[in-house]
């Protein structure tokens, strides 16, 4: 096994609190990190460092875990450009745009789809994320959801079956015999490339008894369960979230005290993407309602053709800071352990002894500057699991 140390950090976060300024994010100064194969084998003081077979100053540079975004759409054709100018003009962003993504989606070969989800990856791993999850839900149909979900799985192991994104225009007339289908032969076809069950609960979408339906057969399948809920309204997706005990309940943007405490209560992960209400010059959710809370806040791109184009995770701290209220130390912490949470994994989102080794050298001398210098492409190097890959 070779081991790599990486000297001369001028800040290293590690989000364990038993690590450096006993912060939340470990902060180590003037640190150095020992990779040892795939995972971290020892980080500290620079002065403490030991031997390794290979040496990296990097000048002062800091250094953080690999971004975790926990919700993202990659698997899709087309572009929503026009809708895009139509809600900068003053149209309000609607479900009903995700079905002309189905269109170009259904009529897209296996290898123009492999290769959109190839390129989004590319440039997700060049800005700093290092694990990401991917849905379905742009095919709607079973051999078009279950394809979705293969080519997902040759990225990420964090594949989202969301067959229940929407009610395709076949089964306007017919929404139960499309829940029938869902938890039935698509569910069947699906859970085989899929980690996770996801629903899209909200008006025009599926309501509270729909979602429960499509979340417990997803379940009852093996899948863990997470959910799109409050996106456009006080809806009850939070409140199912908590009753099935989902991994995360994601956007959280419309919520009553009552969404607050269940989600502490739970120990749901609410997962909060500045970058959909950006892109869709929507109110942002409140961050210091639910940290206040004790809620665990995770943040994540959400990328998609229609909701939110973005693929950077420092785009989503910057606007967590600026537009939500959150200090650049909790934007971090959300972008990375709390993507990491919303995923159930422990693996990654840290640099503890032990985790894997995925981390970004940022061409700055501390994690601020990914708030602080916001659009600059601040990514020096990527390593994942122990290799350096950007
Ligand atoms: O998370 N809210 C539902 N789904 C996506 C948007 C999908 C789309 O507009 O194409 C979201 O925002
Ligand atoms: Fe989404």
């Amino acid at each position: 096994m070779t081991s790599v140390l990486l000297t001369g950090c001028g800040s290293l976060v590690t989000n364990n609190a038993s690590h450096g300024d006993g912060s939340r994010l470990g902060l180590v100064a003037d640190g150095a990190l020992v990779i040892d194969g795939d995972r971290v084998g020892w980080l500290g003081s620079r002065r403490d460092a030991p031997p390794a077979d290979a040496v990296v100053d990097l000048g002062g540079r800091a250094v953080v875990p690999g971004f975790v975004d926990a919700h993202s759409h990659l698997v899709f054709a087309g572009d929503r450009a026009e809708e895009f100018a139509a809600r900068m003009a003053g149209e309000p962003y609607t479900a009903g745009g995700i079905a002309s993504t189905v269109t170009a989606t259904r009529a897209a070969s296996d290898e123009e789809l492999a290769a959109t989800v190839a390129r989004l990856v590319a440039e997700m791993t060049r800005q700093g994320t290092t694990t990401v999850e991917v849905k379905s839900g742009y095919g709607l149909t079973v051999i078009d959801e279950a394809r979705s979900l293969a080519i997902a799985g040759r990225v990420t192991p964090e594949t989202t079956y969301l067959g229940a994104h929407v009610v395709p225009a076949e089964y306007a007339d017919d929404v139960a015999g499309y829940v029938d289908l869902v938890t039935g032969p698509m569910l069947d076809a699906c859970a085989p490339y899929a980690r996770w069950v996801d629903v899209f609960c909200e008006q025009g979408a599926f309501d509270a008894d729909a979602a429960r339906t499509v979340l417990s057969a997803g379940m009852r399948a093996g899948l863990q369960a997470r959910i799109h809920a409050n996106q456009l309204g006080h809806g009850p997706g939070v409140q199912l979230a908590c009753e099935l005990g989902a991994a995360a309940a994601d956007h959280c943007t419309y919520l009553h005290d009552a969404d607050v405490d269940a989600l502490a209560q739970s120990g749901v992960v609410a997962t909060l993407l500045p970058g959909v209400e950006f892109s869709t010059r929507s109110p942002y959710p409140d961050a210091q309602r639910l940290l206040a809370a004790g809620v665990t806040v995770a943040l994540a791109t959400d990328c998609n053709p229609g909701s939110c184009y973005t693929s950077s995770m420092p785009l989503c701290i910057a606007l967590a800071v600026r537009e939500m209220g959150m200090s650049p130390a909790q934007a971090l912490w959300a972008a990375t352990a709390g993507g990491a949470a919303a995923l159930r994994r422990d693996d990654v989102g840290h640099l503890g002894v032990g985790a894997r080794a995925d981390l970004v050298v940022l061409d700055a001398p501390s994690y601020l500057h990914l708030a602080y210098r916001p659009g600059v492409p601040l990514a020096h190097a990527v390593w994942r699991a122990g290799h350096q890959i950007a």
